[in-house]
């Protein structure tokens, strides 16, 4: 009977990402994934360290593993990812089940460790290594997929270094991968059944990887050469910072017509105080030009964002600031957080916000932010939209897939139509969804 292994994943879509490598890593020494941790022969928790609540998450889930590893002395714990590399020998200490601590840029090396915390001992591997994991681990996945879309990352870590952010420390210095092996595996993707590909990065529009030319390519360029790419049919990206949203990018959302008309760019306040406070490095109104710009190159692109409230110092009026910016964009989605003050970050050393006025605050957000994305979506109603079907409905008879402007829509109609982008009338909104009939189909 062959070992199985068991990835959890936590955080961001790049964790997501990491993962699904980890697990072909396993996968190359003979562990089978699973999706159950009460047989898995190794768990591996692939953790976040973005918030308090986050990395608690990681100790309490810990906690319930203690009884699988007093039953099964063999079972191998592994912690991975931004907990890992922030905290390394202290989880050992915390956790003393924990077998092995691997942080985000030493995943080549899981098998390894794996092998050698059962014969040396506990493992720990934070380091940066000079060589790059995706030169060492398995090119792109081996079997074929079973959805159509997938998350590919170009570009890690980051040299912003905004006050309140654990990513430049947990992830490392910016780098970007060279365009070869992005197109190499996208291509693999694809002859896997990909169509829809996510192009990943803490800061994706910093992407600067070296061409074939062996110059360095801007992330515009590199999509244009995976656009080339037959039977993908949309392109997207995430995380971009609005510093890096340079003219060629804002074109591109105007000419290739791979590139979905969405994009998430975190804005975190609408005060100019705090977003200098913040080290963003844009004042509101430079935020606002740039979403002019990208919006006069695609009229009907789709916006979505980042908020931190309660961020220290931050005033009554700062707060309208950012409840001004909210109204003035119109946001279709939005991810909203109280600030949570992280060690070793220079405005974890600032005087903090009570909690009760940062709670009062983020809820007034949540609604303006709630009733904005209700608006988008229920402006979609009457319209035929473009959506890949990716997964079974919420009713029998039914699929569900994105739209091109990422809204979760249903529609009845069989499971050949799974993986394919067809053309939905939209009929209906509810609160998180689209429901539509089948038009036609548009291609597979
Ligand atoms: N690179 C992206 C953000 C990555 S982290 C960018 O620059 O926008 C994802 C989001 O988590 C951030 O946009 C921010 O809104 C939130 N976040 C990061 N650190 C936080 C903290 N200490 N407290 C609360 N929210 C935080
Ligand atoms: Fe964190 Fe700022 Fe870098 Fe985004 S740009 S990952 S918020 S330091
Ligand atoms: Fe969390 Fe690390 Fe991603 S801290 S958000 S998993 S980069």
């Amino acid at each position: 009977m062959s070992k199985k292994a068991f990835v959890k994943s936590y955080g961001c879509q790049m964790n997501v990402y990491d993962s699904e490598r980890m697990a072909d890593a396993l996968a190359g020494s003979g562990y089978a994934k699973s999706s159950d941790a009460e047989d898995a022969d190794v768990i591996v928790l692939n953790t976040c360290h973005i918030r308090e609540k986050a990395t608690e998450k990681i100790y309490s889930e810990l906690g319930r593993y203690k009884s699988l590893k007093a039953a099964n002395p063999d079972l191998r714990i592994v912690v991975a990812g931004c907990v890992a590399q922030a905290e390394g020998e202290e989880i050992v200490r915390r956790q003393p089940m924990v077998d092995v601590v691997v942080g985000p840029q030493a995943y080549h090396r899981l098998p390894n460790l794996i092998a050698r915390s059962t014969e040396d001992g506990r493992q720990v591997d934070t380091d940066f290594p000079a060589e790059s994991k995706f030169d060492k681990l398995p090119r792109g996945p081996v079997a074929k997929r079973t959805s159509p879309t997938a998350f590919l990352t170009v570009q890690e870590g980051c040299d912003k270094f905004c006050t309140f952010c654990v990513v430049p420390y947990t992830r490392g210095a910016e780098s970007s991968r060279p365009v070869a092996g992005v197109r190499d595996e996208a291509e693999r993707l694809v002859a896997r059944g990909v169509c829809e590909i996510t192009l990943l990065g803490q800061n994706v529009n910093a992407y600067h990887g070296v061409g074939p030319d062996g110059g360095e390519w801007p992330l515009a360029r590199l999509m244009a050469e995976l656009a080339k790419i037959d039977g993908l049919k949309r392109i997207r990206y995430t995380t971009s910072h609005p510093n890096d949203m340079t003219d060629d990018l804002i074109e591109a959302h105007g000419t290739c017509a791979k590139l979905m008309p969405y994009l998430h760019l975190p804005v975190q306040s609408g005060s100019d105080k705090i977003l200098k406070r913040m080290n963003r490095r844009y004042s509101a109104s430079e935020y606002l030009r740039t979403v002019e710009r990208i919006r006069a190159a695609r009229p009907d692109i789709l916006l979505s964002s980042d908020f931190i409230v309660g961020f220290p110092e931050e005033s009554d009026s700062d707060f309208e600031a950012t409840m001004d910016i909210v109204r003035e964009v119109g946001f279709s989605q939005a991810y909203s957080f109280r600030y949570s003050a992280r060690p070793g970050t220079p405005a974890s050393e600032r005087p903090q916000i009570d909690s009760d006025v940062s709670a009062e605050r983020l809820q007034r957000l949540q609604e303006l932010l709630k009733s904005q994305q209700r608006l988008a979506q229920d402006a979609m109603v009457g319209r035929n939209l473009s959506v890949l079907f990716e997964r079974s409905g919420r009713r029998s008879g039914q699929l569900a897939g994105k739209s091109e402007y990422l809204h979760a829509v249903h529609a009845e109609c069989g499971t050949d139509m799974m993986g394919k982008i067809c053309r939905v009338r939209i009929a209906r909104s509810e609160p998180n969804s689209l429901t539509g009939e089948l038009v036609r189909v548009q291609g597979t």
